[in-house]
């Protein structure tokens, strides 16, 4: 009977879902995402994804950018591991299949860690932009591409290089994939957010930038958040800070 309804429940979830990640491979190991699954199960996995509660696999709506849910998705907790990552090296994220439809630019960022990440206080995350892909191909709606299309060409599989002269240490990465859909009004866009343990090795000597905490990102209004896909595109403008120049 409770486990009829957990399948339910499960069930319930998959269909709201529209995407998040199942795992990262690292330095040529693979870590299993974060699943919601992982609550029913003793001993509960511990991964260095993130997770997120209730409505953990859609997208955060602009009405939550000032929330700690833009930081790494719905109601976030640490990772309770790291994945080990040498600095220049490509850390590969694997989502779930992402909808055709929610075309849009995939966005990463990384934050030091005060200590441990595995006690990291999402909203005193400083976050640095590491890469953003927009547009690929300009065109109509019938022929332009975005991050998105590229993301799941690759099945479902984006590839972010960690700077190799970051200093090493314990950082979170947050990999962020902004369907655009619906933004071409206010209100329309759906952020996903996910976050991930990084141990950084091998690194140089470079610092990063004070950086922002995620609250500071977007604003509703802001362009590239609020773009419209229907039309025929030349150019995409990224909204939040600017690429780190090492
Ligand atoms: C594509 O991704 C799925 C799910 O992660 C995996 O099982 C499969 O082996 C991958 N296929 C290829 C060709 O890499």
């Amino acid at each position: 009977m409770i486990s009829t309804f957990v399948t339910l429940l499960l069930c319930a979830i998959e269909v709201k879902a529209h995407g998040h990640v199942q795992g990262l491979t690292a330095n040529g190991k693979f870590y299993e995402g974060y699943s919601p699954n992982f609550q029913y199960m003793n001993p509960k996995p511990k991964v260095p994804a993130w997770s997120a509660g209730g409505y953990g696999q859609g997208g955060i709506t602009p009405d939550h950018f000032n929330t700690v849910d833009i930081a790494c998705h719905d109601n976030p907790k640490p990772g309770e591991a790291y994945a080990e990552v040498t600095a220049g090296s490509k850390v590969k994220v694997h989502w779930t299949k992402w909808p055709d439809s929610h075309h849009g630019p995939i966005l990463d960022y990384i934050a030091p860690c005060v200590g441990e990440c595995t006690s990291a206080k999402p909203l005193q995350l400083k976050f640095t932009k590491i890469d953003q892909t927009g547009l690929m191909k300009p065109g109509g709606p019938s022929s332009y591409q975005f991050a998105t299309d590229y993301l799941i060409k690759n099945n479902n599989t984006w590839e972010v290089t960690i700077p190799k002269s970051l200093k090493s240490g314990n950082y979170v990465l947050r990999n962020e994939i902004i369907a655009l859909h619906t933004a071409g009004t206010v209100g329309g866009a759906q952020n996903y957010p996910q976050c991930f343990n990084l141990k950084v090795v091998g690194g140089g000597t470079a610092s990063l930038p004070a950086g922002v905490p995620a609250t500071q990102f977007y604003k509703p209004t802001t362009p590239g958040i609020v773009f419209n896909i229907a039309a025929n595109l030349n150019s995409y403008t990224f909204p939040g800070p600017e690429v780190w120049k090492q």
